[in-house]
């Protein structure tokens, strides 16, 4: 099984490596220290992606960023951050990766708590994380090849704790090795549409 792991290289995308080394060849991608260099905020650099490594059985992405700050203060352009790589960069993934996915493939997208359980300062992040999940359940009933599609909605996990424990007062974070298990689920296994929250 060839697995093409978006944001390979942080802490939820070595989590997913370490689960599925055994299962599969892993080709990593991010900016920066990966097999193949990508952006998922435009389309051209994903497009250069799928035609640099070509056909996979497994596309996962782990990649995701949103600005982080009150709704009162924040301003149009910082809220694109999260539009334009947590929403629609994971989509586009899905979007120009299909004809890249074998027959029976997977695709497995990242999420996360916080649209589920609000915390402040996190709405831009809330926004992508449920555009990402509406997506994913509507997708599933259509995708060709019989492709499955999922994503991973965890909550902090313990290595993030120095990172985002301020904002998570009060959350039992969850080890990151349990995310790495819900991806695994949901790439070897045999259900579609689905959100595996690690809460
Ligand atoms: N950690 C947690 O506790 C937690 C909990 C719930 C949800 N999440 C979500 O999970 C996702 C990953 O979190 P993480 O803690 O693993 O983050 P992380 O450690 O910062 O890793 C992010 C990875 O994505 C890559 N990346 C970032 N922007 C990219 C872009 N535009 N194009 C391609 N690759 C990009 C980074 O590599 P380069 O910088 O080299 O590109 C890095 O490999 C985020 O969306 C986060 O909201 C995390």
């Amino acid at each position: 099984m060839k697995l093409l792991l978006v944001g390979a290289n942080g802490t939820l995308g070595q989590a997913v490596a370490n689960e599925m080394k055994t299962d599969a060849e892993i080709i990593s991608a991010g900016r920066t220290n990966a097999d193949v260099e990508v952006d998922i905020t435009s389309t051209d650099s994903i497009q250069a992606m799928f035609e640099t490594v070509g056909e996979v059985d497994a596309l996962v992405c782990t990649a995701g960023a949103a600005h982080f700050g009150p709704v009162e203060d924040m301003t149009p352009e910082q809220n694109l951050v999260a539009v334009n790589s947590k929403l629609l960069g994971q989509i586009n993934l899905v979007l120009l990766g299909l004809d890249y996915i074998r027959e029976n493939g997977s695709i497995t997208l990242i999420t996360g708590i916080l649209m589920d359980d609000p915390i402040v300062k996190a709405s831009s992040s809330a926004m992508a994380n449920g555009g990402v999940r509406a997506f994913v359940k509507s997708a599933a009933i259509e995708l060709p090849k019989n492709i499955r599609i999922n994503n991973v909605s965890p909550t902090m996990v313990i290595e993030s704790e120095e990172k985002y424990g301020p904002l998570f007062k009060g959350f039992k974070p969850r080890e990151a090795k349990d995310v790495g298990l819900a991806f695994k689920k949901s790439i070897l296994g045999a259900q579609s549409g689905q959100t595996y929250e690690v809460y």
